[in-house]
């Protein structure tokens, strides 16, 4: 395996931002994986896995090895009479695109994954922050995660329930935060329709469009048109989605402020009432600012960008200016959903 040194991470990441990292490798096979763990690089330094750098703000340089998960493969698994006819179980590898498992399983008829489409990153950090949009969660179809323990080199699978999944959260963000290394995970999917197009965006652009939704795959597309027509493309302009977490307000909080603002945009979610942070963000008056070369996005107030050579301390400085005016304007903290290093 080689190990590239004083490594610009700029293409790695999809903020675009110029760090360098002390060392650099990637791993492709599950032999190079166990290599790894004998490099005198790995046992001495500390490190990071990354997968396409979607959701990582460097802040500075990395004074350790990053390790590129390369691991690649998706396939069906052999369902077993515990899924029942009606399921099936893919695995897939945690350096896969998430969007091409996503394509996988919508080409071949398959219900459970299709509100995710196009979010960016691969297939090892879904678990990590339990993605999720358009009223589905990563946690929705789970089976199981493979992991190697970084400080032994033991495998593990975790079941859904030890990933302790939450919104945008999971125990590899917490108790196990930098513990594991994610080699690949199993989805249980529906081999049944099992349309889910509650989520308001969504079923007001099939309406609009007279959408017909047959397939997985029509909704993959809606979903598609959606994100196009909303988020940046970070090809063109860099970004990591969502910078911050929607915010979690006590009943009693989202009266006060419905009476200041009626037409505040709220959700109810697992017996608690979620508020749009684009929305407290917009409020605020930052949707579509620029300070320098960083900027709040102008279709999506959640979305910090990169215009072009930013550094990860100006993403970080704009990021503790929004959180500051909201914490101002109505008492609440914005949590970012974005990995700072
Ligand atoms: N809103 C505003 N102004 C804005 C943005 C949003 O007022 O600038 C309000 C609107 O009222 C809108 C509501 O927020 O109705 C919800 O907006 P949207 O559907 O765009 O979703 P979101 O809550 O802002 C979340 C996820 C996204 C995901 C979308 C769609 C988080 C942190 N973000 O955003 O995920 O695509 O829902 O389901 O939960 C990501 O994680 O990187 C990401 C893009």
């Amino acid at each position: 395996m080689k190990i590239l040194q004083d490594y610009d991470l700029a293409t790695l990441n999809t903020f675009g931002i110029s760090a360098r990292a002390k060392f650099l490798t990637e791993v492709g096979s599950l032999a190079e994986l166990e290599e790894l763990f004998t490099l005198p690089e790995f046992k001495q330094n500390k490190k990071i896995f990354l997968g396409s750098g979607s959701n990582v703000l460097f802040t500075k340089d990395f004074e350790g090895l990053v390790i590129l998960n390369k691991l690649k493969g998706i396939k069906i698994l052999k369902a077993g009479a515990e899924v029942g006819k009606d399921f099936v179980l893919i695995k897939a590898m945690g350096g896969e695109v998430w969007h091409n498992l996503v394509i996988f399983a919508v080409d071949r008829g398959y219900w459970g994954i299709e509100n995710l489409s196009l979010i960016p990153g691969t297939v090892g950090a879904a678990p990590m922050q339990n993605i999720g949009a358009y009223g589905a969660e990563l946690a929705n179809v789970l089976e199981n995660v493979e992991s190697i323990e970084i400080a032994t080199g033991n495998k593990r699978i975790f079941t859904k329930e030890e990933c302790e999944l939450g919104y945008r959260d999971s125990i590899f963000k917490n108790k196990l935060k930098n513990k594991y290394f994610i080699s690949a995970i199993t989805l249980k999917l529906s081999k049944k329709e099992k349309k889910n197009i509650s989520y308001k965006i969504l079923s007001d652009h099939i309406e609009k469009n007279k959408i017909q939704i047959e397939r997985s795959k029509d909704i993959s597309n809606a979903v598609c048109q959606i994100r196009r027509s909303k988020l940046p493309d970070p090809k063109v302009i860099g970004n990591a989605g969502s910078f911050f977490k929607n915010v979690f307000v006590e009943d009693a909080k989202i009266k006060e402020m419905l009476s200041i603002y009626p037409h505040m945009p709220y959700f109810k979610e697992n017996g608690m009432t979620k508020i749009p942070a684009g929305w407290l963000i917009e409020q605020s008056g930052w949707k579509g600012k620029r300070i320098g070369n960083v900027g709040v996005h102008e279709k999506q107030a959640l979305v910090i960008v990169n215009h072009g050579g930013a550094n990860g301390a100006e993403i970080k400085n704009l990021a503790e200016q929004i959180v500051a005016s909201v914490l101002a304007k109505f008492g609440l903290e914005l949590i970012p959903e974005v990995n700072l290093i």
